[in-house]
C-alpha cells in the first residue's frame, strides 16, 4: 500500500530492521539440521496457535476507541484466522512432524505472555501491537515457507500439493497477511472523540509505543530461537524422531 500514514511508515522502518537481520541469519538453511528446522517450526506454531487469542484481546481493548473501524477490522482478521493453526498442524503432521511432541521452550512461553499483555493494553497501544505483529507475519510466512519446504526436501517428502505448502501460499500469494497489515494501517492516525462520548482518542504516541514494545518482544524471541539452534543447545533435541509421513494424496 503506497499511501501509508507517516506513523505506519515509522513503524514499518523499525520492523524492517530486525526482520532483515533475522532473514540474514536464516538465509542459508543448509547449515541447520532437519531436527533444528523442525524445532523452529514447532516454536513458530505456538505463535500461530496463540494469535486468535491476541486478536480477541485486542478487539476488547480497542472497542472504546473513537474509530470503531479498528475493532471491526480486527474482528474481520479474527474470523479469517479461523482454522489456520489447525491447518498448519495438520500440514506438518502429513509430512512427518507432530507438533504435540514439542517440549516447552521457556522463551516462547515468556514471549507469548508478553504479547498477550500488549494485546490487552488500552486502545491505541493494542492497535500498535497488532499492526506490528501482522506486519511481521508476512516475514514469518516467507521464512517458514522456505523452512517447511527444506524439511520436506530433507525427508524426500512431497512439497507441491501438500497442505503445508497450501497453508503458506494462502498467507503469502493469497494475500492474507498483507491484507491484515493494510487493513490496520489506515487507522494509524490521530482521532479525537466528541466531547462527552466516553470514547478513547487514537493517540499516535501510544500507537507507536505499543508497536515498539511488540517489535522489541519479537526481536528478542527470534534472537533466542536462532541462538538456540545455532549454539546446539538441547531444546531442539528434546523431541522424538520424526513421525512417519502420511500419504494424504489418495
Ligand atoms: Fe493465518
Ligand atoms: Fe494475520
Amino acid at each position: 500500500m503506497s499511501n501509508l500514514t507517516a506513523l505506519a511508515r515509522r513503524i514499518d522502518t523499525k520492523n524492517e530492521q530486525w526482520i532483515s537481520a533475522t532473514k540474514r541469519r536464516l538465509a542459508d538453511l543448509s547449515v541447520f539440521s532437519e531436527a533444528q528446522l523442525e524445532w523452529l517450526s514447532m516454536e513458530h506454531y505456538q505463535f500461530s496457535a496463540a494469535n486468535k487469542g491476541f486478536l480477541e484481546r485486542a478487539i476488547e481493548a480497542t472497542s472504546d476507541l473513537c474509530n470503531p473501524g479498528v475493532a471491526t477490522e480486527l474482528t474481520r482478521n479474527l474470523h479469517e484466522e479461523d482454522g489456520h493453526a489447525p491447518m498448519y498442524k495438520r500440514g506438518m503432521l502429513e509430512v512427518g512432524t507432530d507438533f504435540d511432541r514439542r517440549v516447552e521452550f521457556r522463551p516462547t512461553t515468556e514471549f507469548l505472555a508478553t504479547l498477550e499483555r500488549l494485546s490487552s493494553d488500552p486502545g491505541s497501544r493494542a492497535l500498535g501491537t497488532l499492526y506490528a505483529t501482522e506486519t511481521a507475519a508476512i516475514f514469518e510466512h516467507e521464512v517458514f515457507f522456505e523452512i517447511c519446504r527444506e524439511i520436506c526436501h530433507r525427508r524426500n517428502a512431497p512439497w507441491e500439493g501438500t497442505t503445508i505448502k497450501a497453508f503458506h501460499d494462502l498467507h503469502l500469494d493469497g494475500g492474507v497477511e498483507q491484507s491484515h497489515k493494510d487493513g490496520l494501517s489506515v487507522f494509524l492516525t490521530a482521532c479525537t472523540p466528541p466531547n462527552g462520548s466516553g470514547l478513547r482518542p487514537l493517540d499516535e504516541d501510544e500507537i507507536y509505543e505499543g508497536a515498539i514494545a511488540a517489535i522489541d518482544a519479537m526481536k528478542h524471541w527470534w534472537t533466542l530461537l536462532i541462538d538456540a539452534v545455532s549454539h546446539s543447545e538441547p531444546h531442539w533435541k528434546a523431541t522424538e524422531p520424526s513421525t512417519p509421513i502420511l500419504d494424504t494424496r489418495a
